[in-house]
Parts: C-alpha cells; structure tokens; sequence
C-alpha cells in the first residue's frame, strides 16, 4: 500500500489495523518491520497520501475501494486443523464492511486464500437483496520479504481477477488502473477471480516444491560425495528450467509456503483428489525431512551427543534480510537441538526480538547475542540458519581461535567457503556436498 501512495499520488491510502499499537509504531520514527527501502517509501509519502490509523469503521466507511489483507493462518482447531485456512478474520471483515457501508464498493482480496474465497465475501456483502451492490476482485501478492519494495516497484506480473459481469469489469479496470500508473501493460494480467486466486497459491507451490526438489537431491548427494550446487548449476543452465529457487539448504521457513501448500492440500482432499494432494504433502514432508537431516548430521559429526555442548546459530530469520520468523527452519533446529539437550546461542542482525519471544519457553539453555564473534565464543559448533551476507564477511580465523576444539561448521545455507574455513581447522559440514573434516577415521 506504501507503494502504491508512492506511485499514484492522486491516490488517498489509508492503512487501518485493529492493533492501535502497531498503528502507532507505523506512525512513528521506527517502524514495526524491518524491510530493506521501506523506510524510505513510507516517511517520503506519509501524512501526504498515506496514513495509517486505528479508526477501522471510519475508513471502512469514506473507502471506494478496500483492500483486504488480514491474516489467514493454518487453522488449529475443529474440521481441517492443521491445514485448512482459518478464515475467521476474513469473514469478521466482509460482515464489518457490511455494516459500515451506505454506498457501493469495490472489494479486493489481498490474502492469500483458499480458492472460492472471494465467494464468502460476496456473499455477506452482498447479502441484502434489496442493499448496496459490492465487487469483490482478487488481486493476489507476489513480493517476497526482503525484496518487497524491488517486487513491487518491478513486478514480473499484476493479477486482477473479478466476476465477467459488466461492473465485475468495471470494477476491474479501476484496479488495473491504479497500476497502470507505475507498472507496463504487458505486465498487468486480467483473469476470472478463481484463476487468480488459485494462480496465487500454485506460484508459491511451484517455488517450495523446487526447494524441496533439490532439498531432496542433496541428501542424495550427501551420500554419493556428488556437490549439489555443481548439479543445480548444470541443470538450472537448462532455459527450460532456470537457475532461480535451487539453492539447498535447510529448508524453506516464512508464513506462505507450508500453510499455502497445505491449504491445497486439504483443497484436493475436500474435491476427492488424493493422489494430487499426496504430491504437494511431499513437499512438506521433504522440507520436515531436510530439517530434521540436518540435526542428525550435526550429532553425528559431534561423536553423537550434543549434550552440554554450545551451539552458537547464526541468523534465527526464515531469510536474509528480513527480521521476520515465522516457520523458520532456524527455530525448528533449534528445538531438536535442545531436545538433545545443547545450550544454544543465538545471534542475528535484525531478528533476534522475535527470536527472543520464539525461544521464551526455553529459559537459560538458550542465550542472544547481537555480535557474531561474542555469540560463537566458547562454541562447540556454529550452525548457520540464514544466508545473511555478513556471515560471508567475517573474521573465522578470529571466530576459530575463541571456540573449543574441534570446532565444527554446519553451513545450512551453503554460504561460506568451506575450503577456507578447512584450511584453518575447521571440521566444515555444507548441505549436500561432502564434509571436510580433520576426524579422520584410524
Ligand atoms: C514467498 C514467495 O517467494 C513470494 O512470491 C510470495 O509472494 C510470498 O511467499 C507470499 O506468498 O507472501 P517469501 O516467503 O517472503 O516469499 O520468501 P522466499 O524468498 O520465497 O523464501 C522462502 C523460503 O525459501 C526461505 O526460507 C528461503 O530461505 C527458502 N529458499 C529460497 C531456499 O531454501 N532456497 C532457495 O533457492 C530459495
């Protein structure tokens, strides 16, 4: 929305949040997320074009057109807990812009949803026979976090999606128009509200299942000694299939891709369709796999006990640049590894707050530490968690000379050079390529 002030100035946006407090730091020097460029979007347009408030039914009210972009989490109770989308919030919203409106509205699903969700919408909205008439259009998000401003500002696509219904389009077309001021033609796709909707959740199923897909090879590789970005390299050179989402790892984290994929999931199994739903639960269940692979490798490599031992995790955030996380793989790891009952210390350059509210169950077998070289101090192990590029740019000679020995390096993002770090006595563990290690078997 930030963007959009940005890049229509003609355009009054208003944010408006049920959290008065998060408004509050909205509209304050420090703002509640950290994005790279946001900043800068949000202090060059607010008070101009962009504000943010806590007066929901007011807004709801002098708005022609809302977007809606509440939270639609895994739902954890009753019919489909665990996978269906907990459409609670989304629902208490139609019936709010319901009983704040006297004239008509274009309404446009901004969550990521369920196919046929637009309906519920449409259906309490437009409830009244005799009431107002509202569209309800779908016009999904694609940025990823960390690039948010760079996505929007350039996006490979803009999706609008609304009923073929002569206000249906004219209600598309005022859509289509607010990005038209920034974003090419060609760029801008027009569809039925279902393919749009549905278009949303099969983009983000087709990027987690390539991770999971090499995710998967790099266990293979773990045990023929091939290298997985040397094979990723060879096969992403192919056009067909391209280089981008190959990176293995530890597995992909962040609020969309497990709770989209499960979404489809528990989609298939409503309409009776098995054998597709088992296909994306493999996703998920290689992403589980690779995390807990992870753990094992780690207490093997470490004569099989972990306890006692300091584990220093570098980067807690689901990814770089982001202080957000929400299903990071980091936070699963480093469960398992108190399961075994290591003490962990945790350091991060922007996500250690949530780290902190993540990990405060766990008392004093887990410590946080902003400086890197204070963090892996007395460590047993580091174990990188997220691809920050400071990782890449510090001093190992210096880390290696504070930790005890052996010193061991998992690098779950395969970021570091590995062949460095051997050479100063580290035993080093990528994600799908061979170890070096000093421990050689007598
Ligand atoms: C994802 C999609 O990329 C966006 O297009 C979509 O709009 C967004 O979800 C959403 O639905 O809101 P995001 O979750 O912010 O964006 O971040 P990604 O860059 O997709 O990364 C997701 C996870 O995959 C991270 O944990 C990342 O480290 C991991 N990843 C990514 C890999 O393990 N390997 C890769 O090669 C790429």
């Amino acid at each position: 929305m930030a963007v959009i002030a940005l890049k229509c100035p003609q355009y009054k946006v208003t944010l408006v949040d049920s959290n008065a407090g998060r408004i509050a730091e909205w509209n304050s020097d420090r703002l509640p997320i950290y994005e790279p460029g946001l900043d800068e979007v949000v202090t060059s347009v607010r008070g101009k074009n962009l504000f943010f408030s806590a007066e929901i039914e007011k807004n709801i009210h002098e708005a022609d057109i809302i977007f809606v972009s509440v939270n639609t989490p895994t739902k954890m109770f009753g019919v489909g807990a665990g996978m269906a989308a907990d459409l609670q919030y989304w629902e208490k919203t139609a019936r709010q812009i319901l009983t704040c409106s006297d004239q008509p509205k274009i309404i446009v699903e901004k969550s990521t949803l369920p196919v046929k969700t637009a309906l519920t919408m449409e259906r309490i909205v437009n409830s009244d026979p005799d009431g107002l008439h509202f569209d309800v259009l779908s016009n999904p998000e694609f940025l990823a976090e960390g690039t948010a401003i760079q996505d929007l500002s350039e996006p490979d696509r803009v999706l609008v999606g609304s009923r073929l219904t002569e206000s249906g389009l004219a209600a598309r077309q005022e859509i289509v128009d607010i990005y038209r001021n920034w974003v090419p033609e060609e760029k801008i796709l027009v569809s039925d509200v279902w393919s749009s909707e549905l278009s949303k959740l099969v983009s983000n199923l087709f990027l987690s299942q390539r991770i999971s897909t090499i995710n998967s090879i790099s266990a293979f590789c773990e045990k023929t000694g091939a290298d997985v970005a040397r094979v990723a390299k060879a096969v992403g050179m192919d056009h067909r299939i391209g280089d981008k989402f190959l990176k293995a790892g530890i597995g992909f984290g962040g609020s969309c891709f497990k709770k989209d994929i499960l979404n489809l999931v528990y989609m298939c199994q409503t309409y009776g369709l098995e054998e597709v739903a088992d296909y994306w639960k493999g996703v998920v269940r290689i992403n589980e796999y690779q995390k807990e692979r992870f753990v094992t490798n780690m207490l093997q490599a470490m004569f099989n006990t972990l306890a006692g031992k300091r584990i220093c995790l570098f980067g807690f955030a689901f990814k770089a640049d982001t202080g957000d996380t929400r299903e990071s793989a980091a936070f699963y790891i480093a469960r398992r590894l108190m399961d075994e009952q290591a003490r962990l210390v945790v350091t991060d350059p922007k996500a250690l707050p949530n780290a902190k509210i993540d990990l405060a169950g766990f008392g004093d077998a887990v410590e946080f530490e902003r400086c890197p070289y204070e963090a892996a101090e007395g460590c047993h192990a580091i174990a990188v968690m997220t691809e920050w590029l400071q990782y890449r740019a510090l001093d190992y000679q210096k880390i290696y000379k504070r930790m005890v020995k052996p010193a061991f390096i998992f690098d779950g993002r395969n970021i570091l050079d590995h062949k460095a770090l051997f050479d100063m006595g580290f035993n080093v563990y990528p994600v799908g390529k061979p170890a070096l290690t000093h421990l050689h078997e007598s």
